[in-house]
């Protein structure tokens, strides 16, 4: 017994310090110590021996089991040392290698304008507001003092939603998923920023509904895409409860059935807001030169102020600005030609009534304005189209970076 156990002890130490890997000595670790290893059935045989017997071999069988487990330690200590070492002398860090460029994506112009507009109206003391895309026809036609039966509600080639199967059943008729009523002929769509026309074949296959009051238009929901901005003023007006001073613009995403260089069916608005008491047009003339004087950060930005018919407005008028031509090119500033680029009026009486306010204490003025021509205006582009086809070449070309945060007094789009 003694001379096997000598044996053993020398074989398995002799094996653990020649083991050359971690697998190896797992196989020895299991060899030896495992449940069917040399060390454990050594162990396994104390229970049949004598009590002197067992006192002389069963310290010398634990004392094995730990020179064994202890020898197992080291030599796994040992190898993973080796292959520290190795893998530091192998993988060597070259700090003078150029650092990988970082990706990032820019902002797209008509949210870089969005934000210019944002900054400059903050610094004149106007909330940005909301409104929902999907409309109902009261806010974006009734309330704004275009019923039913106005004209121009077949200017704004609008696209309507099918009404729900409940509303279809009770009017006996079916109607068109999505259909639009672009009427062929002139509108003045100044919140498009131009006064160019869309021609088409007449659509008029929306079943018109006779007019109803606010409250039965509202309860019908003839629902659709919001074809301007300006539904937005009443669903800010009605949020004050009548009684307090507002000042907002309202920047959001607009749609007509219209498509071609300059129009897209989906396009971009901003609407702007002022109700107090004592507004007068002279407001809304400051307003807005100081509002294109910081947009396009020049200070000879002459306006012009063309009376013009908008149903929401009396009076009305279509604002151009002026242009200086620098090497056959238009530039703004000057007065050599002009540019239409917004819709503006004081707001009238009814869609003030509409709004909750009480039109014979409160006045106001408002504007729509086409944000995408905004953006062609200042950056130079002549497409719309461009605008939307999500091209990544156009994007890194007429993009911004996110760092790039306008201010007015910082001078905005720098
Ligand atoms: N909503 C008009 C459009 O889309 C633009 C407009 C004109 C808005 C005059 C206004 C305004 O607030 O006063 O054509």
């Amino acid at each position: 017994m003694t001379t096997d156990l000598d044996q053993l002890r020398a074989d398995l130490l002799g094996s653990i310090d020649a083991a050359a890997g971690l697998e190896a000595i797992e196989a020895l670790r299991v060899h030896a110590l495992g449940k069917q290893g040399a060390i454990t059935g050594l162990l396994k045989t104390l229970g049949g021996m004598s009590p002197e017997e067992r006192q002389e071999t069963g310290p010398r069988i634990h004392g094995l089991r730990e020179a064994v487990t202890e020898a197992l330690g080291a030599r796994k200590a040992a190898l993973e040392r080796l292959a520290m070492d190795a893998r530091l002398a192998s993988e060597t860090l070259d700090m003078t290698l150029p650092a990988d460029g970082i990706t990032t994506g820019s902002v797209h112009p008509v949210s870089q304008v969005m934000d210019e507009l944002a900054e400059i109206f903050a610094d004149l003391g106007f909330a940005v507001a909301s409104g929902p895309e999907i409309e109902d026809d009261w806010h974006n036609f009734t309330a704004l003092n275009i019923p039913d039966t106005h004209p121009a509600r077949a200017m704004h080639d609008t696209f309507y939603m099918s009404p729900s199967p409940r509303l279809r059943g009770a009017s006996g008729e079916d109607s068109p998923r999505l259909s639009s009523d672009r009427a062929g002929r002139d509108r003045p769509d100044a919140g498009r920023g131009e006064g160019q026309s869309a021609s088409g074949d007449s659509l008029a296959d929306m079943p018109l509904s006779p007019a109803l009051s606010p409250e039965g238009e509202r309860e019908q929901k003839k629902m659709l895409l919001r074809t301007h901005t300006s539904p937005v003023q009443i669903r800010a007006m009605k949020a004050t409860g009548g009684n307090a001073p507002l000042r907002i613009i309202a920047p959001g995403r607009t749609y007509r059935s219209d498509s071609d260089a300059t129009h897209t069916p989906m396009f971009h608005q901003v609407e702007g807001l002022v109700i107090d008491k004592g507004i007068t047009l002279g407001h809304l003339k400051w307003t807005l030169e100081t509002f294109l004087k910081a947009f396009f950060e020049r200070d000879d930005v002459v306006l012009r102020l063309r009376p013009s018919y908008f149903p929401f407005t009396e009076p009305g008028a279509e604002v151009d600005v002026g242009y200086s031509l620098v090497n056959g090119k238009r530039v703004i500033g000057g007065s050599e030609g002009w540019m239409e680029v917004l819709g503006s009026g004081m707001v009238h009486r009814s869609v003030i009534a509409a709004g909750g306010y009480d039109p014979d204490q409160w006045q106001g003025f408002a504007f729509g304005c086409g944000i995408d021509r905004l953006a062609m205006l200042k950056y130079g582009m002549d497409d719309l189209r461009a605008f939307f086809d999500g091209d990544i070449r156009w994007l890194k070309h007429y993009g911004f970076s996110a760092l790039d945060v306008p201010t007015l007094s910082g001078g905005v789009g720098a």
